[in-house]
């Protein structure tokens, strides 16, 4: 028999593509292309509260983002703290709890900061759960995860897959149940190797700039056809 689920996957992670090409194709410089991308996350945000998505995750910096022009992740670093300035009370009024995902000590230290005051100001709420991928890796994530269990003293009978999750950075949510990645591409980019082992993939042409909630809906309804056997029949 195959796994009954429930229509509203519970944990949506996204990756979220086509920025710079949505902004190239209106001839526009790709910073633009992030600010509009941005502004898509705020709609994207209020549009998971509304169909019951408990958590969501994004990849917004990956450990390979920093091999970008310095400009760009200049940028993208400004428009992280500014979001965290702008959003941060909304976000925390509306019950958002900030987690983030990634090598935090490796950031500039002002946006650190910010970010920790964001997770720090936000930890009691539980109406989505919104993990921000920033400066992560799949890969780095896991050598973390070798580092701590083996800085703990563990033997090696006490490796289980269990406690290797119990060391990942997404200590804040469930495995993924379904991975989107806009801009057409299929690419799994070094995203939550470890965690979407059973995750479903939904991939859409569209731009993120333009992953409306429509564009959502679809994804939502594809993820709904699943039938998820989690490898069982
Ligand atoms: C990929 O598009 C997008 C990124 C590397 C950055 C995503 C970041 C945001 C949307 C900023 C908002 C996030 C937060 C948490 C404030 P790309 O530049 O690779 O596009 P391309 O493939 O078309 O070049």
């Amino acid at each position: 028999m195959s796994e009954t689920q429930n229509k509203i996957p519970e944990h949506v992670a996204i990756i979220m593509d086509g920025n710079g090409r949505w902004a190239e194709s209106r001839g526009l410089a790709r910073f633009e292309g992030h600010k509009a991308g941005t502004e898509n996350l705020r709609q994207i945000i209020k549009t998971s509260v509304e169909f019951g998505v408990k958590h969501l995750t994004i990849y917004a910096f990956s450990t390979e983002n920093w091999g970008r022009p310095k400009e760009e992740v200049n940028g993208l670093m400004t428009i992280l703290e500014t979001v965290i300035d702008r959003e941060l009370n909304e976000l925390n009024t509306e019950g958002v709890r900030i987690c983030h995902i990634g090598r935090l000590e490796a950031m500039p230290k002002r946006v650190r900061s910010k970010v920790e005051h964001a997770v720090q100001l936000t930890q009691k709420n539980d109406r989505l759960i919104l993990n921000v991928a920033w400066n992560y890796g799949g890969r780095d994530e896991i050598v973390h995860a070798i580092q701590e269990i083996v800085r703990e003293g563990t033997t090696v009978e006490q490796v289980t897959e269990e406690l290797v999750s119990q060391h990942m950075y997404t200590q804040c949510s469930p495995d993924p149940d379904l991975i989107i990645r806009t801009s057409g591409e299929m690419r799994l980019s070094n995203f939550l190797i470890w965690q979407s082992a059973y995750s479903e993939w939904y991939a859409t042409a569209t731009l993120w700039p333009d992953f409306n909630k429509e564009e959502f809906q679809k994804a939502i309804d594809a993820y709904g056809q699943r039938k998820r056997r989690f490898g069982k029949r």
